[in-house]
């Protein structure tokens, strides 16, 4: 028996170095016991010293499998460390094992990298400073309780957005500190320790201001999107009465803001929408899809594109429009004189749905109830952008839009007044269809078509 104790319970490094020397060593997983600390004490284990040179026949890894394993290793669950030498273990025999999504070892490690992925972003969208002043002057401090060992691995994002200040975020493990130019460590801490009061930024009430509709409050939608243990770290839920009272006004006044305020502050409020969105959980397909696949392109976008959802290797990309159906729509957009790093591309649903079949992903028709719960997304996204033109793509983006079926036959080719405010919108037809015609022919006429369409639309919106 090896016993392997790592210093840390995200420390990847440690653990790659340890794997390593025990695949060099031919050890079966069976024959593992793997420890943080002196958390666990095994006394039949012999301490296993890894070696650092791994001997034997070169074992390449796939880069795959060092992605997943660098997230999953963060997740709490204490069987991780061990399922990965499994995989790696069981890698050497069968190289492409990690495409698999089949196979249950992957789908168990694919299911921890996705919660430790979605409580980063948590965690990003969720934080939320308070200032603290003393004699040595500012300092802002946070209390944040993650789900998983993500602090250290999320530390980047916090010292790049706020690097010149002098912060702190404290979670009931560990503490980090900036002090401007390093980082450094603390022992775990408690609420209590850090302040109450008001946040330092502005920014959150405006964005959360911005994007309030207040024709579709729900609150337990809204609590169950910022889940309440965070929701009561949140400044901006205090103003969700003021939000009411004062609804149109304030909806139309802060969206301005958000819009025309210096600093761009419409970038922000969209990042900070695609912080959420990462941890979406308003309808059931996040449980098997890789990833939220938000739209993308600049927020001052005259044109918007909205197709259905993000297909295999969206999903696996995390963005939108880059497989098949992508290249389609690359060309058409080429053919139509249109840029598309001007415009802002999304999908009326933001997660993948498939049908597992085999090894492969076989695409699902997004329902009625998928694609009213994710209009919140779509609606939000309109809200920032304003795109003068906004072009649904096949006939699920057209119900998003409208609200309604559409029928894409009749109403193709022509411009139609989107609901509220939300400008005018042209319908076409998915990339997609154009791959699935059975004769060349028929394929170049309806391309040709397509690209009629998209050049309407962008006659529209010049
Ligand atoms: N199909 C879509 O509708 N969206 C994508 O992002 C990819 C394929």
């Amino acid at each position: 028996m090896r016993l392997v104790t790592l210093s840390a319970p995200d420390d990847f490094d440690a653990w790659r170095d340890a794997a390593r020397g025990l695949i060099a060593d031919s050890v079966p997983p069976e024959d593992v016991v793997w420890q943080v600390g002196g958390e666990t004490d095994d006394l039949f284990a012999a301490t296993a010293t890894p070696r650092h040179d791994p001997v034997g026949p070169a074992f390449k890894v796939p880069r795959a499998f060092l992605d997943l394993a660098r997230s999953a290793i963060l997740n709490r669950d204490p069987e991780r460390f061990a399922l990965l030498y499994t995989l790696l273990a069981r890698l050497r025999r069968e190289p492409k094992l990690v495409e698999d999504q089949a196979d249950p070892l992957v789908r168990r490690l694919e299911t921890l990298a996705k919660h430790v992925r979605r409580d980063i972003h948590k965690m990003r969208a969720f934080l939320r400073f308070r200032e603290v002043t003393n004699d040595s002057g500012s300092r802002y401090v946070a209390w944040f309780e993650p789900e998983h060992h993500i602090l250290r691995a999320n530390a980047a994002f916090f010292v790049n957005r706020f690097a010149s200040m002098r912060w702190s975020i404290l979670t009931p493990e560990v503490s980090l500190h900036w002090d401007g130019a390093g980082l450094s460590e603390g022992p775990g801490a408690t609420k209590a320790d850090a302040p109450d009061g008001d946040p330092i930024e502005e920014v959150w009430k405006t964005y959360y201001a911005s994007i309030f509709n207040p024709a579709r409050v729900k609150v337990g939608a809204m609590l169950k999107e910022m889940p309440r243990k965070y929701w009561k770290n949140m400044p901006e839920t205090a103003l969700v009465p003021e939000l009411l009272a004062n609804a149109q006004a304030r909806e139309s006044g802060m969206i301005a803001k958000a819009r025309t305020a210096p600093g761009g502050n419409s970038e922000v409020a969209w990042e900070a929408l695609r912080e959420e969105a990462m941890g979406c959980t308003r309808c059931h397909l996040y449980k098997n899809a890789t990833q939220t696949v938000f739209g993308e392109g600049p927020v001052s976008a005259s044109i918007m594109f909205v197709g259905e959802q993000p297909g295999d290797q969206e999903d696996l990309a995390g963005h939108p429009f880059v497989g098949p159906a992508g290249q389609v729509f690359d060309r058409a957009l080429g053919e139509a004189g249109i840029d598309r790093a001007t415009t802002y591309v999304t999908n009326a649903v933001k997660h993948f749905k498939f049908e597992p079949r085999g090894k492969r992903r076989i695409h699902a028709k997004p329902d009625a109830g998928e694609i009213e719960a994710c209009r919140w997304w779509i609606e939000q996204e309109q809200m920032l952008v304003r795109p003068k033109v906004t072009v649904a793509l096949g006939a699920t983006a057209a119900r998003s839009l409208f609200g309604k079926v559409m029928t894409i036959s009749r109403e193709r080719g022509r411009a139609q007044a989107l609901p509220g405010d939300g400008g005018e919108a042209w319908i076409t037809v998915h990339p997609s269809y154009l791959l699935r015609l059975p004769d060349e022919a028929a394929r170049t006429t309806e391309f040709a078509r397509f690209v009629e369409d998209l050049k309407l639309a962008k006659a529209a919106a010049a």
